[in-house]
């Protein structure tokens, strides 16, 4: 497995790849857990040569958030991606990433607005910037990213699609199904932050999800059903709900019942200290 920080040695290496196959390229910014490894091993099915980049990138960080403590552990990322047969680990600094002088900024409406982005300004510029950029430095036929984060992948897409982008084309911009815990709760490096209580609690997330699209799909009335699903939440142990919408799974455009395209169910609640996300697709 190469390990690479400089762009022209990766442009060598990526291109020796390509002759012997396909490549995927699957977006880190390491501190690699369960659900990055999941989407190596997806990676694997389908490509002949997968590419890991692992960037702590700092223009998706907010002014609160603290990105000097975000955790850096390239040594061990690299043993993990190296048992799970990864080709090859793009690992530039920030300066090779954003040289001095360096002034674009790329900005994708709508799908960015609300939900995540609501409290959390410019950070999907700054998650479409690097992507974009490590798109171009790598140059993969297909990449993956996780269903965890619906509105990264869904602005990743809108941006893959908006710039024409052809490797990958925004078609194989592939996300990949939640891994869940055996009672439905998403898999995350924050449900390590849970009591065994809260733990225990925090499963009325998944729960009260499936029961609320349940009762969409019937007919039920979206934003009552909304409104029930947040006393379920609060009722359940959570401290708060920052939202819990409906939303057409694509444009991510507010929805107050589901239509003709595919619908998601989003939502982010707090327990204890962690903030937990999840989201599904409105489907019977
Ligand atoms: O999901 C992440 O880890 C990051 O947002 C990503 C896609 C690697 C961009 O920095």
């Amino acid at each position: 497995m190469q390990i690479i920080g400089e762009i022209d040695p990766l442009r060598r290496a990526v291109t020796v790849l390509r002759q012997a196959g396909n490549v995927a390229l699957v977006p880190t910014m390491g501190a690699l857990h369960e659900g990055h490894l999941t989407l190596v091993r997806e990676a694997r099915k389908r490509a002949a040569n997968v590419v890991v980049s692992i960037f702590v990138n700092p223009r998706q960080f907010g002014a609160g958030e603290d990105l000097d403590a975000y955790p850096r552990q390239l040594e061990r990322d690299c043993a993990l991606l190296e048992a799970e047969g990864v080709a090859l680990v793009w690992a530039p600094g920030v300066s090779v990433m954003y040289p001095t002088g360096y002034a674009t900024n790329i900005s994708v409406s709508g799908v960015s607005e609300g939900l995540c982005g609501g409290d959390r300004p410019g950070h999907f510029d700054g998650v479409a910037t690097v992507v974009c950029k490590l798109f171009n430095q790598v140059q993969p036929d297909i990449a993956l990213f996780g269903e965890k984060d619906w509105q990264q992948l869904a602005v990743i897409r809108r941006m893959a699609r908006d710039l024409d982008l052809t490797q990958p084309h925004a078609d194989a911009v592939l996300g990949v199904a939640t891994v869940r815990e055996a009672d439905g709760l998403a898999m995350s490096s924050r449900n390590a932050y849970l009591t065994a209580q809260q733990r225990a609690a925090a499963v009325t997330l998944p729960d009260a999800m499936r029961t609320a699209i349940a009762q969409i799909v019937g007919g039920a009335d979206v934003r009552a059903t909304l409104a029930q699903l947040h006393e379920t939440l609060l009722a359940g142990g959570f401290a708060s709900v920052d939202y819990a919408e409906l939303r057409d799974a694509a444009s991510l455009v507010p929805l107050d019942r589901p239509g003709e395209s595919p619908a998601r169910l989003l939502v982010a609640a707090r327990i204890g200290r962690a903030r937990l996300i999840d989201n599904m697709a409105v489907t019977r």
